[in-house]
Order: structure tokens, then C-alpha cells, then sequence
């Protein structure tokens, strides 16, 4: 081929093409804000005629490798691409692909990621297995929901939803309610509302809390403030007809959260977010008694301004009686995805071009290296499940305090690195130790304890 163009040259070689880098969707904190909302003007173009726009991605394959059922996201990433004229080949079920013989998610999307589509949409139950699919998939990855890590693309939803049905995203008070520890549809969303300077409140049902991790990360990198909330006030926000009601801390060992406020007001509440109980990931645990709302829990005085959101499938958790409330947006939510979705891969896919400048990107800390450092704790995580074959254990570093912190780079997960190696010396030290400090960054390995150093082959230095 480069002989061909030179000869096509007149003999001068041409320098080597750059291709620009892809960009896949893996968390919410992939898009800038800005991206975000330049994103909502061409659903909103997509929208206006769904039919009108099947020249766009002619030509184009999208594949949806979904290992977990799915009716929403699928379907919808399905349509989307049919709609814009696009192609769709899939693998909806496992059962019937070959991981169901042990094929490893690299692999399949190495394979699938190269000549047979231009774009990947993938659900996999480990956390970080989006994270996977991107790094070894040359095509662009959409992450369509990965364990209880995160599941953008409704984010983009809920978030589309809202703009459209307040006009801004800005200020907003949410209320987040039900299984908050392992829906990665509300990991996502609080990402994604933080940085829009929403206050957010959460209402878990009791222990499924949002993960300390999750907490942490709206602490470290929003300055979100922690504020208390238990579930049993839903009946009260939701119906009270008192306008100067205050939702206040309940349970103060448990988290809630508010951007700037220590209280809401309950007629300024402009969404009431519910989950249902994420059964699949759960082990064991009892949800007796879980959240419900009703039409008369709800009211129609209180609240009134409120949408009541849900990403949808529903168990138990809204009554159908709400069905018919105004105020009731799940199935719109749902309606949005197929525009939201064009506008996404349109974007992914080069289609079209976006003014807003995209987010600063992350670096992965050196030397960090396979099975000689930190293990992630997260037993869900992919490293410690299928990827325990071929991924290499990389995490970011996201504070560089004594200890500092990293997260591993699939799942996000926080660990304190309360020790450093050298690699060259093999000699490892307490981090706050002049030593410690000064081992070379390219040359340092991280350790969470001294045990974990010796086990790699490292000496604590005198
Ligand atoms: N909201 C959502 O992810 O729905 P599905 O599981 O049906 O895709």
C-alpha cells in the first residue's frame, strides 16, 4: 500500500495519516457537559421526523452484544441504527454466542469490533466490562448497562427527558429512591447531576445505600455535601400538601446528598427518581417491604411540579394507578432513548460533529503492573472474574494525598495505596516516607499493605 501511494505520489512518500482517536461511551464523565447538551439539540432534529434520516448512517453496522436480558436498550440502540439507515447484526443471547464455551469478552469484540460492524453496543454483568470492550475493540463501544458500574445511555435519557420537561438541567432537585447500591442506572445519573449542580437526595431502601466509592467520587470531584434521608419519608414528600414541608436528616449515619443545601422543600422538588430492586446482583438480600408509590402516596397538591421517573422494566415500585398521572414521564423516558440514541451513535460514528470541546481525559498511573501491585476489592469487577486471564490490573490515580488513592480503571473502584515499591530495587516503603516520595513515578508500584508487597516480591526497607 505504501509503495502504491508513493508511486501515486510522483515518489513522494506521504507522511502516515493519524487517524483521529475514537471515542466510545463508557461512563457518563465520557461526554463533556457540553457535548451533553449539544447532543440533546440533534435528538431533538432527530425527533422532529424519525423517518427523515436514513441517509445518515447508510452504510453503517452497528452490533449489540447484550450477555443480560434487555428490552429497552437493545431495542432501542436497534431501532435507532434502522432508523438512521445503519445496519444491525446481534447477539442477544449468550447462550447462543460462544462465550457460552468460554470466549472471552476480548476476543469477542476484537472480532466483532473489526470488519463486521462499525460500532459496538455492549451489556455485560461485570462491573468495568464496558471498559474492556472499549480498550480492545477498535470501533467505537457504547456501554449498554455493566454490573452495577454504570449505564450512560440511560443517563442520557433520564437527563434528555428532564431538559425537555423543565426547559434546564441546572439546580434541579431530584430525589433519588430504592436500591441506590447496585442500579448503575443512579451511579450514572449522579455523575451526570452533580455536574449540573443538582440537589440531589437520597432516599435508599434501607442497605442499599449508594457505594462509598460512588460517594466518594461526588465528594472528591464535585464538592457534593453529605445530608441524611430515609426511604420512610417518601409518602411524606411525595404527598404532603404542607408547602413549607422540609425533607431533613433522619438517619444521620446514612448519606444523603445535597449540592449546596442542607434541607429541600418539598414544592420544589422537580423529579422523584425510582428504582426497582435490582434482584439479579443482589445475594441473598431480603427487600421486604420495599418502596411503592401510589396514586394517593403521590397526592396532587405536594409535589406538583415533580416528574416521576424510572429507567424501566417496573416491578412493584409504581403502581399502576400512576400510570395516568401527569406527572408520570417513565414511559417517555423511554420513547426519548430512540432519538437520543441516534443523535449518540451519529456522534460516535462521525456523522456529525460536535462544537463543544470533549472531557479531559484521564491517565492511567505508571507503573502499575499485572498481579505485582493492587488487586481490585471489587469481586465483581472483571478483573476479578473473566479478565483474571488476560487483563492487566491498571488504575488511575485520583488523588495524590497521603495515601494517595486509585481507581481501578475498569470498574472505578477506590483503593488506598498506603504503600510504594520501586521496581528496580524491589524495596517498598510506607508512602509518607521521604523514600516513598522519592521513588521515580514511572518506577513506582502500589501496594494497600506490606503483605500484599511481600507477596509480589517486593522488601520493606528498614
Ligand atoms: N432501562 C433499561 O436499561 O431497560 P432494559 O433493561 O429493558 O434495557
Amino acid at each position: 500500500m505504501r509503495r502504491l501511494s508513493a508511486l501515486r505520489g510522483g515518489g513522494m512518500i506521504a507522511p502516515p495519516m493519524t487517524a483521529p482517536a475514537k471515542r466510545d461511551l463508557v461512563s457518563i464523565e465520557d461526554l463533556s457537559t457540553a457535548e451533553i447538551l449539544e447532543l440533546f439539540e440533534h435528538a431533538d432534529r432527530y425527533r422532529s421526523d424519525l423517518r427523515a434520516w436514513s441517509d445518515v448512517g447508510r452504510g453503517s453496522i452497528m452490533a449489540t452484544l447484550f450477555f443480560e436480558p434487555s428490552t429497552r436498550t437493545r431495542l432501542s440502540f436497534e431501532s435507532a441504527m434502522h432508523r438512521l439507515g445503519g445496519g444491525v447484526i446481534t447477539a442477544a443471547d449468550e447462550k447462543n454466542t460462544s462465550r457460552s464455551k468460554g470466549e472471552s469478552l476480548a476476543d469477542t469484540v476484537r472480532v466483532v469490533g473489526g470488519s463486521y460492524a462499525d460500532i459496538l453496543v455492549v451489556r455485560h454483568p461485570e462491573d468495568g466490562a464496558a471498559r474492556v470492550a472499549a480498550r480492545y475493540a477498535r470501533v467505537p463501544v457504547i456501554n449498554g448497562g455493566d454490573g452495577a458500574h454504570e449505564h450512560p445511555t440511560q443517563t442520557l435519557c433520564d437527563l434528555y427527558t428532564l431538559w425537555k420537561e423543565k426547559g434546564r438541567l441546572e439546580g434541579l432537585e431530584v430525589v433519588l429512591c430504592g436500591d441506590l447500591r447496585y442500579s448503575r442506572t443512579i451511579h450514572s445519573f449522579c455523575y451526570a447531576l452533580a455536574r449540573f449542580g443538582a440537589n440531589i437526595v437520597t432516599m435508599p431502601y434501607p442497605g442499599f445505600e449508594l457505594p462509598d466509592y460512588v460517594l466518594q467520587r461526588l465528594r472528591r470531584d464535585y464538592g457534593v455535601q453529605a445530608a441524611a434521608a430515609s426511604v420512610a419519608d417518601l409518602p411524606g414528600i411525595a404527598g404532603s400538601s404542607n408547602a413549607a414541608a422540609y425533607l431533613t436528616a433522619s438517619k444521620p449515619h446514612q448519606l444523603a446528598l445535597f449540592t449546596q443545601l442542607t434541607h429541600v422543600e418539598v414544592n420544589r422538588i422537580d423529579a422523584i427518581y425510582m428504582t426497582r430492586a435490582q434482584r439479579e446482583r443482589h445475594s441473598g438480600e431480603e427487600t421486604k417491604n420495599y418502596p411503592r408509590l401510589s396514586r394517593s402516596t403521590l397526592g396532587v397538591a405536594a409535589a406538583k411540579d415533580a416528574r416521576v421517573m424510572h429507567p424501566l422494566p417496573r416491578v412493584d415500585e409504581i403502581d399502576y394507578d400512576v400510570d395516568d398521572d401527569p406527572r408520570s414521564v417513565y414511559f417517555r423516558q423511554a420513547e426519548l432513548g430512540v432519538p437520543m440514541r441516534m443523535a449518540l451513535m451519529a456522534f460516535l460514528l462521525g456523522k456529525i460533529q460536535l462544537q463543544a470541546a470533549p472531557p479531559v481525559t484521564f491517565t492511567v498511573a505508571p507503573g502499575i503492573t499485572a498481579g505485582a501491585g493492587l488487586r481490585c476489592r471489587n469481586e465483581r469487577c472483571i478483573t476479578n472474574n473473566e479478565g483474571v486471564r488476560y487483563l492487566t490490573r491498571d488504575f488511575r490515580l485520583r488523588s495524590e494525598d497521603a495515601p494517595p488513592v486509585l481507581a481501578c480503571a475498569y470498574c472505578e473502584r477506590e483503593v488506598e495505596a498506603r504503600f510504594v515499591g520501586d521496581c528496580d530495587s524491589r524495596a517498598v516503603y510506607r508512602y509518607q516516607g521521604e523514600l516513598a516520595l522519592a521513588v521515580a513515578p514511572h518506577q513506582r508500584v502500589y501496594f494497600e499493605s506490606e503483605d500484599q508487597a511481600r507477596a509480589a516480591g517486593f522488601t520493606p526497607a528498614p
